[in-house]
């Protein structure tokens, strides 16, 4: 079967800032932006400049520094937000202007307070204009999924004829379920003839759906998905990149499909936006937890020693998780510190890693092993973490090193303890391991 390309689009910066606690600065968001690149996103929704100066600035700032991905802007269908999109991304190398507008009876009757009919003309008008600014227009009828079908197929018919390129199908509200939403891309693919446009999703996770939606709308003709780094989103969040991308992969056989996402890169991505954001991945989350890639039980780790496929349908290197057993103590050495360091997403040169070194010395000497979460808090008590960028592929030299100063442990981590610079050393500490 001929393999058909994906678009990833990475809304992170965008649909993924407005979860609780997950706002970003405009370093921050410069920081991650960096980040996606590596990852090899092929659109970086960057924010909703209208919606505040900071988002102006961090939509301006990843336009002009970031310039192999796309870069979108999202804008109400309106001038004002339009116009404000546009200055914030006119400095872009692919700039494109993502234009909303709620198309369901419910969104239109009580929170828009407009007919179908207004509605319809509102989203012609508002794409013209974006067209008349940027070459690359992007439309989406918010709560499509909870739209009258035919009235949803005129706005989309609509909003071609004035230049949209993308018609992204969002499933707001996470309500839609597999089999129906490929019923209903299959139902657009067909009505809009232009085989111009690129049908995309966008789907939230309301119902723990958002990946399996996505696929399945990959499946009848979807050919861009919105996602974001670790799920984030409104509410129970947006389809996780991570996931989507490593089903992609490991099920190469019945998704004929590929991306340009640079799977190594995952883990990093994940780890640097948990960093940031301070928002812990779950330990259970798919690809990028820290259970991910852990095996507990006796007939499990007796299965992994015999053979790893036993128990794990990829490799924790493919998708960028650090040797499991490149386990850092007072006998490891700079060399492995400062992979592991750039495995959590920070580069450093020989000064600052000597300054870091010295400090890993005095920990590693007062507990038993050092995890990656107090290295994250040593790195920024010496450091800060604003402008750390991790480097692109480090999983051979880490296996490499890990051949020299590894040791290993048949046991998962223990839960996180404070990182205890000054205190006694505590016999409870386990090594960190992913795989076996
Ligand atoms: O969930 C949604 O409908 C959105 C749109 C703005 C695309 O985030
Ligand atoms: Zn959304």
């Amino acid at each position: 079967m001929e393999s058909a390309r994906i678009t990833m689009f990475d809304t992170t910066l965008r649909d993924g800032e407005q979860s609780p606690g997950c706002s970003m600065n405009v370093q921050e968001k410069l920081r991650l932006a960096h980040q996606l690149d590596r990852l090899g996103v092929d659109v970086i929704e960057a924010g909703f400049p209208i919606a505040s100066e900071g988002d102006f600035a961090a939509v301006q700032a990843i336009a002009a520094t970031i310039r192999r991905p796309t870069i979108a802007a999202l804008a109400r269908a309106c001038r004002p937000d339009i116009e404000r999109a546009w200055q914030a991304l006119k400095g872009a190398e692919k700039p494109r202007i993502h234009v909303f507008l709620a198309t369901s009876d419910i969104h239109l009757r009580y929170k828009l307070k407009i007919s179908r009919e207004e509605c319809l003309q509102q989203a012609e008008d508002a794409v013209r204009f974006a067209k008349s600014l940027c070459a690359d227009v992007e439309f989406s009828p918010e709560d499509a999924t909870r739209t009258e079908p035919e009235f949803l197929c005129q706005v989309l018919e609509a909003v071609v004829e004035a230049g949209a390129s993308t018609l992204n199908i969002p499933d707001t509200v996470g309500y839609t379920i597999p089999t129906e939403f490929a019923a209903l891309i299959s139902m657009i693919r067909q009505r809009i003839k232009n085989e111009k446009v690129m049908i995309s999703t966008h789907c939230h996770n309301d119902l723990g759906l958002a990946v399996a939606n996505s696929l399945a709308a990959v499946e009848a003709g979807a050919r861009q998905i919105e996602c974001t780094i670790n799920g984030i989103g409104e509410r129970a969040g947006n389809a996780s990149l991570e996931e989507i991308a490593a089903a992609l992969r490991v099920r190469a056989d019945r998704y004929p499909y590929h991306t340009g996402i640079v799977t190594e890169q995952l883990f990093p991505a994940s780890q640097m936006l948990s960093d940031i954001t301070k928002v812990p991945v779950q330990p259970n989350k798919a690809i990028t937890g820290r259970n991910a890639f852990a095996h507990e039980a006796g007939i499990h780790q007796d299965g992994m020693l015999k053979n790893p496929l036993t128990y794990e349908i990829m490799t924790p290197q493919s998708v960028g998780v650090p040797d499991s057993k490149l386990v850092l103590g007072k006998h490891s050495g700079r060399h492995a510190l400062g992979l592991r360091c750039e495995q959590l997403g920070h580069q450093f040169d020989r000064r600052e890693l000597d300054e870091i070194y010295r400090k890993f010395v005095v920990l590693a000497d007062k507990i038993k092993h050092v995890q990656d979460h107090h290295l994250l808090e040593l790195i920024e008590h010496t450091h800060g973490s604003s402008r750390r960028i991790p480097p692109a592929h480090v999983d051979a030299r880490a296996t490499a090193a890990a051949a020299v100063e590894a040791r290993s442990t048949n046991f998962p981590e223990l839960p996180s303890t404070p990182l205890p610079l000054s205190s006694e050393h505590q016999p409870d500490q386990e090594d960190y391991l992913w795989g076996v």
